[in-house]
């Protein structure tokens, strides 16, 4: 959704103008997650209060602002140490508009500034209750009511630290945050805490690193109760003194070495935004409160729970920086399509041995007895994930032989659905970090489930909580619309399949064609892919239409939800996906000589039924679109235009039908002048639910 960035250097000279670049080009690497007004907070020229910046559209905009104020923002001074925050936001409370995007603010003095990814569901209740102690409100958001409570906290408390009067706060919010505080009151420091949104913190220093743990630092319950629930009457306030219990002993924080005071932190809720900088993060869990002051990092949590461990983690991350650039391509989208034949490669490399035929996935290896012996198998995603969970789920029921449920994560938990202790649970999801999946999972997680986690993002909230599970190597997927995540998705649910049916007589042969198929892979979808200037002519043809339809059935029906998907969040086109099965129980009625229709049909067990959609279709004037079989004259025979891909097995077919699909609704968005990598209305992580 929003992305959060913030620098801090300390006793490592800067001049504002490169601080200033670093927290711009921190949210541009992560404007695909939210786009519609940035802002940041950096010291005031004279180092004695804090400005604010904030633009409404794109990042592109603040920073034209920015550099319209070279003069007063004095670019060409040095800071030896500061603090930077800055956010781009995805509107969730108040329209987008100066007004509302961050940083928020607690007082027209900027006493308290912070940025806020999440929603605080409890925000009118504290906004009442500030209310009446005089605070007044200049956004909509549910932001501002943070750093107004900070402020209040402060007043009652003043000889609290930033980060007790932080924690302090947090404890009054419900609802989900990831947050990144700088305060006039306390100039160099920075606070950063989590609930259930995703935040990192980066660290560089000129040496090695003297630890790869942090500690972690726990305190008694600070004692500060606001009484500002919707029935509880007044406002009633009992706010005392924050008595802490002595912390553990400064050594437990990360100090940098004596040679090497110099330090710079970064704190981001996305490893592609500080990548360029340092690979050293440590990602923080729920409830940890980050603190930087004097150049040291501690973590703070109030209380301890029996299984947390006692420190964070340094990790290496192993991002490279050209995998978050365009290169030569025009958009991300467009790179990652023409990324497929690598990144299914990724996803296989040092799991699937095609000498040996065999396949080991070292994150579940453990656990395969255990789900051998499940009752079902639940899939569980959203959006593109569940339609891999939906292009696998034929495969799984014949490679396991056992019920396979696939469900949409919202549905899954409006419906209370049953899940039992001897249920095995898959939670699929790109980002790792989609508010509805994690919920599931964790409802899925209180029933006694196994949870396995399918994600593409190491140290996300789906890894961290999942019992076990795939990552799918696709590499970082920046363009909102997923294809390389989508196919990388397909590829791990269908090496799960093979090693559930490994010792499996009677599907050995199966076993061998699956495997051909998968060692295949790499060079059908560069055939594929050439068929790029063949799909732009004819996105030529379809861009100034309405609507457009997408048939198919059997293993394919997923590339045809996929592909509707992939079209209308892209192009803003009206677009379904169509089991062919249902045509005459209702879509029939749709298609007439000037209807565009594409249909699916590939030489596998439901070809016969497919022809017959197909001359359902002819039959009522449609003039259908052709994705088939290379070199299938008998079937082109019906079509008015035809793309040919590859034969392969056939519950892999659906990786290379989805390809010309993702490439069409590419080059319609381009051709209607549509914002190919952020769609509007649309965030590459929907970590609200
Ligand atoms: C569509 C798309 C979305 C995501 C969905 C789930 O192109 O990207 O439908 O697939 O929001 O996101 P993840 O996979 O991150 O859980």
């Amino acid at each position: 959704m929003c992305g959060i960035f913030a620098y801090l250097n300390h006793l490592t000279p800067k001049t504002r103008k490169e601080v200033l670049d670093f927290l711009v080009n921190g949210l541009k690497r992560l404007e695909y997650r939210g786009y519609d007004s940035a802002g940041i907070a950096v010291d005031s020229a004279d180092g004695r209060n804090v400005s604010i910046i904030k633009k409404n559209g794109k990042v592109q905009a603040l920073q034209d602002e920015i550099y319209s104020r070279e003069a007063d923002l004095a670019f060409e001074a040095t800071a030896d140490c500061h603090v930077g925050i800055a956010h781009t936001r995805w509107a969730t409370h108040g329209t987008p508009s100066e007004r509302n995007a961050h940083p928020q603010r607690s007082d027209e003095d900027n006493t308290f500034c912070l940025v806020h990814n999440g929603i605080i569901t409890n925000y009118k209740d504290i906004k009442l209750f500030l209310t009446k102690k005089g605070h007044t409100f200049e956004s909509e958001t549910d932001t501002e009511i943070i750093a107004k409570l900070m402020m209040h906290i402060y007043k009652k408390n003043p000889n609290d630290t930033f980060q007790e009067i932080v924690e302090q706060c947090i404890q009054q919010l419900e609802g989900a945050f990831a947050l990144c505080i700088k305060s006039k009151l306390f100039p160099g420091e920075c606070v950063a805490t989590r609930r259930g949104s995703p935040l990192l913190v980066a660290i560089k220093t000129k040496t090695r690193l003297a630890t790869d743990h942090i500690p972690i630092l726990y305190g008694k319950d600070l004692v500060t109760s606001l009484d500002f629930r919707p029935h509880g009457g007044t406002a009633a306030e009992t706010l005392t003194a924050a008595s802490l219990m002595p912390r553990t002993p400064s050594t437990a924080e990360f100090q940098p070495m004596e040679e090497d005071k110099q330090v710079e932190y970064f704190f981001a809720s996305d490893a592609s935004a500080v990548i360029e900088h340092t690979n050293r993060v440590i990602f923080l869990e729920d409830d940890d409160v980050a603190a930087v002051k004097d150049g040291t990092l501690s973590i703070h949590r109030i209380r301890r729970n029996m299984d947390d461990p006692h420190a964070r983690e340094i990790t290496t991350i192993k991002m490279e920086i050209q995998q978050i650039m365009k290169g030569n391509y025009s958009f991300f989208m467009q790179k990652e399509i023409f990324e497929q034949p690598e990144s299914v490669v990724n996803t296989m490399r040092g799991r699937v041995n095609f000498d040996t035929q065999s396949i080991v996935l070292g994150g579940i290896k453990e656990y395969i007895p255990e789900i051998k012996r499940c009752r079902r198998l639940m899939l569980i995603a959203c959006g593109t994930s569940y339609h891999s969970a939906v292009a696998t789920r034929q495969l799984l029921e014949e490679l396991t032989e056992l019920p396979v449920m696939v469900e949409l994560a919202s549905d899954f938990l409006d419906r209370n659905t049953p899940v039992f202790r001897d249920d095995v649970c898959f939670f699929i999801s790109q980002s790792g970090e989609t508010a509805d999946t994690l919920m599931a999972l964790r409802y899925c997680k209180n029933r006694g489930a196994l949870i396995v986690g399918v994600t593409n993002t190491v140290g996300s909230s789906i890894c961290r909580e999942s019992h076990c599970g795939v990552h799918i190597n696709a590499g970082p997927e920046i363009g909102v619309a997923s294809t390389k995540a989508y196919t990388s998705q397909f590829i791990s649910l269908v090496m799960f399949g093979m090693v559930m049916s490994e010792d499996r007589i009677s599907l050995q042969q199966r076993r061998r064609d699956i495997m051909k198929g998968l060692q295949q892979l790499e060079e059908q979808i560069k055939e594929v892919l050439k068929l790029d200037s063949k799909v732009q002519e004819l996105a030529k043809d379809l861009y100034q239409n309405k609507s457009l339809l997408i048939m198919g059935r059997g293993y394919n029906f997923a590339t045809c939800m996929e592909g509707a998907l992939k079209v209308k969040e892209l192009t803003y086109m009206h677009s379904e996906g169509i089991m062919a099965g249902e045509l005459k129980h209702g879509p029939l009625a749709l298609v007439d000589e000037t209807m565009p229709v594409i249909m699916i049909v590939m030489r596998d067990p439901v070809y016969t039924k497919c022809m017959n959609a197909l001359q359902q279709v002819t039959a009522r004037q449609g003039q259908p679109i052709l994705i088939c079989e290379k070199g299938d004259k008998d079937t082109q025979e019906f079509a008015s235009r035809v793309l040919e891909v590859p034969h392969t097995v056939d519950c892999l077919q659906g990786i290379l039908t989805v390809i010309p699909l993702q490439l069409l609704s590419y080059h319609i968005a381009v051709l209607k002048g549509c914002n190919v990598d952020c769609p509007r209305n649309l965030a590459k992580s929907v970590t609200v639910e």
